[in-house]
């Protein structure tokens, strides 16, 4: 079995990393590492997409992996979302929309709650209550880990959320003003992480510091996973606390 996966905070690697252990031969591949791959085919009789909930549906980079994706035969396939508490059914409808377009089908679906990374907007959780929604989860990841052994097939019939699909695109199109405040400061050492970590590598390091390019996709990875502290959106995050997954290390998310 094949898992692609995103992930910014670790929360969708944290779930890919559940069903390997649980499941015999499993591969979980990074989404923006299979997005460098010039031909990008998949010959896995069973398939896997894990991606956070990014403003009511699918981060662009997983919108775009799954067009390009090659799929060969009729593979089973499975998609998790992991959400920061919220729920929505475009991501699914979504899916199941490109795999029409190929003649495959999304087979089986959950949504995973747990807490929000998303630091521009709210206040990130606390270790404890991160650790709680993990807890919350479990059984219900228990049961799809299952669901997906026996191969169950979920009927899709559900179709988008017109409102919530429409702020996900007006979302989008400010994609190439997201990045306008990012900032650093001096706590900065030059480490390089946010460069590494950026999946669309909107980040460069410009004399040890650094800089963002417009292409940003707001998944706020580089300012949760900035070892420092170092990266602020204006100065709005400056009291935040920063998030990773409590079960995931820093360097695993470096694609
Ligand atoms: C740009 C962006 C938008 C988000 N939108 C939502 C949302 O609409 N609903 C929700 O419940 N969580 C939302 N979140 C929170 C993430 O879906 C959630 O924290 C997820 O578990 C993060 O997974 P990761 O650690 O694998 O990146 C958003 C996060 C980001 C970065
Ligand atoms: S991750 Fe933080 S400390 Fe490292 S280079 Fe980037 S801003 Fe500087
Ligand atoms: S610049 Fe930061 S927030 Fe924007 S896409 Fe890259 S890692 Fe994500």
């Amino acid at each position: 079995m094949k898992i692609y996966y995103f992930t910014s905070t670790g929360n969708c690697l944290y779930v890919g990393k559940e069903i390997k252990n649980k499941i015999d031969e499993v591969e979980l591949i990074p989404i923006p590492r299979a997005m460098k791959e010039k031909n990008l085919i998949c010959d896995s009789d069973m398939v896997g997409i894990i991606y956070p909930l990014h403003c009511f549906s699918l981060p662009s980079v997983v919108e775009e992996f799954l067009e390009k994706l090659k799929l060969e035969g009729s593979p089973y396939i499975f998609a998790v979302q992991v959400t920061g508490g919220g729920s929505s059914k475009n991501g699914f409808v979504r899916i199941n929309e490109i795999l029409n377009i190929k003649g495959l089908r999304l087979n089986n679906f959950e949504e995973i709650k747990y807490i929000s990374n998303y630091i521009r907007a709210g206040r990130n959780p606390s270790k404890d209550r991160a650790i709680k929604s993990i807890e919350d989860e479990k059984s219900k990841l228990n049961d799809f880990i299952t669901s997906i052994e026996n191969k169950d097939d979920k009927n899709l019939k559900i179709r988008k959320q017109a409102v919530s699909n429409f702020v996900h695109s007006l979302w989008k199109n400010k994609y190439k003003n997201k990045d306008k405040k990012f900032n650093v400061n001096s706590n900065c050492t030059g480490c390089g992480t946010c460069e590494k970590i950026c999946p669309v590598s909107n980040v460069k390091l410009k004399e040890s510091k650094p800089i963002w390019n417009g292409k940003c996709i707001d998944c706020m990875a580089c300012i949760n996973i900035c070892p420092s502290k170092a990266i602020n959106i204006g100065n709005k995050t400056l009291k935040k606390d920063r998030y990773i997954n409590p079960y995931i290390k820093r360097n695993e998310l470096i694609k």
